[in-house]
């Protein structure tokens, strides 16, 4: 046998070994899933996160990057003192005012930089009509651009292996459509569809196609967070329920989820919630219950900023101890890969 085939033999061989150790969102089981097959832990008005009792996240976007998130929903506005910078508001700036969107994007922008194997979905309300052409500019201003995947109606999803070698691994859907300027700011009902995203009733969790109307699509959303009206038969300020957040994120959502799963035959795509890093003291979280979904094991690490508990009290000491890094097991392919190589090379020669 010559070296040149020993060197090719090699190098395929290195090579396959390289892509078994590669986990796309994660997991390696995902690399060849479709980006449809797959549930996404998402965070509703992801940008709202704080103190604030308008807030529906205790820890901003970096953190849910950071704990897993992989859907973000955002709200567009212009500010009625700003008519010229888009903010990410929570229905009226007055209400909650997470700034301008193009540092919310810079964030993502960076993180996507330095997580080149991650795939992050973006899903706009754009209730407050911003224009197209606002949305080319943070986009291009953040970097974020560069990302966006392009998806047929109707066409089949790619993998994510395939989206993350392509480098367009972020999916922006929008609703209201833009103007289809951007073929990569996708309007969101010609994909997607949403179970109800009013829910006030603790009990109350439905499986029906709420937006678009009665319309099913290939992906869906299940919206799973509470409300509750700041006054009674007053629905126009609507508060979120940080105090139910273990009981809205355990069984509940699991409840949901696999109802929805039964009535629709597929899994839910992006499992959207509320203080997504609050648990049951049953030991469940969006994180597991999307694991669960998703068929894989539920690597349980440290939420948040590592200080707070998550659910009844079980530590994030303990969390820490759990938590499994994959180092370990790459390594270990990896050596397995240079001494296969290895005892070809002494067998040839
Ligand atoms: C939620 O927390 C309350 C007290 O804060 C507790 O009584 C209840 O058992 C918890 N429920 C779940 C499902 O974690
Ligand atoms: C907290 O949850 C864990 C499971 O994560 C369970 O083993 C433990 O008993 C719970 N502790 C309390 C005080 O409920
Ligand atoms: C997000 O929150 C973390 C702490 O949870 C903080 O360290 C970080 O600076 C924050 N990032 C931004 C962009 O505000």
């Amino acid at each position: 046998m010559k070296v040149t085939s020993i060197v090719a033999f090699s190098i395929t061989l290195l090579a396959s070994v390289v892509d078994s150790q590669k986990a796309c969102n994660g997991y390696a089981e995902f690399c060849d899933k479709l980006y449809s097959e797959i549930a996404y832990v998402t965070t509703h008005n992801s940008y709202a996160a704080g103190k604030q009792p308008a807030a529906n996240q205790n820890f901003n976007v970096s953190t849910q990057l950071k704990d897993g998130v992989r859907g973000l929903m955002l709200d567009s506005i212009y500010p009625d003192d700003n008519p010229n910078e888009m903010h990410l508001c929570h229905g009226n700036c007055r209400l909650f005012d997470a700034g301008s969107a193009v540092d919310t994007l810079t964030t993502i922008a960076g993180w996507l930089n330095e997580n080149p194997n991650e795939v992050v979905t973006i899903i706009w309300e754009n209730t407050a009509k911003v224009p197209t052409s606002a949305f080319n500019d943070v986009y291009t201003q953040s970097g974020l651009d560069k990302f966006g995947h392009v998806q047929g109606v109707g066409k089949g999803w790619p993998s994510l292996a395939k989206m993350i070698d392509s480098g367009k691994r972020l999916v922006n859907f929008i609703n209201p459509p833009s103007d289809g300027s951007i073929p990569w700011l996708m309007s969101e009902f010609d994909y997607v569809f949403e179970t109800p995203f009013e829910n006030e009733d603790p009990n109350g969790w439905q499986c029906t196609i709420d937006r678009p109307k009665g319309k099913e699509q290939p992906l869906y959303v299940l919206n799973h967070f509470l409300y509750n009206n700041f006054l009674p038969s007053d629905n126009q300020i609507q508060l979120p329920q940080p105090g139910l957040a273990n009981v809205t994120n355990s069984a509940s959502l699991a409840d949901h989820a696999k109802k929805c799963q039964q009535t629709f035959n597929k899994i839910p795509n992006f499992i959207a919630v509320d203080f997504y890093d609050k648990g049951g003291n049953d030991g469940q979280n969006v994180f597991s219950i999307a694991a669960d979904l998703n068929s894989v094991k539920y690597n349980q690490t440290p939420l948040g900023d590592g200080t707070t508990n998550n659910n009844n009290g079980s530590n994030n000491e303990k969390a820490k101890s759990a938590a499994q890094p994959n180092g370990g097991l790459r390594n270990v392919y990896t050596l397995i890969g240079l001494a296969s190589v290895g005892t070809y090379v002494m067998f040839v020669l």
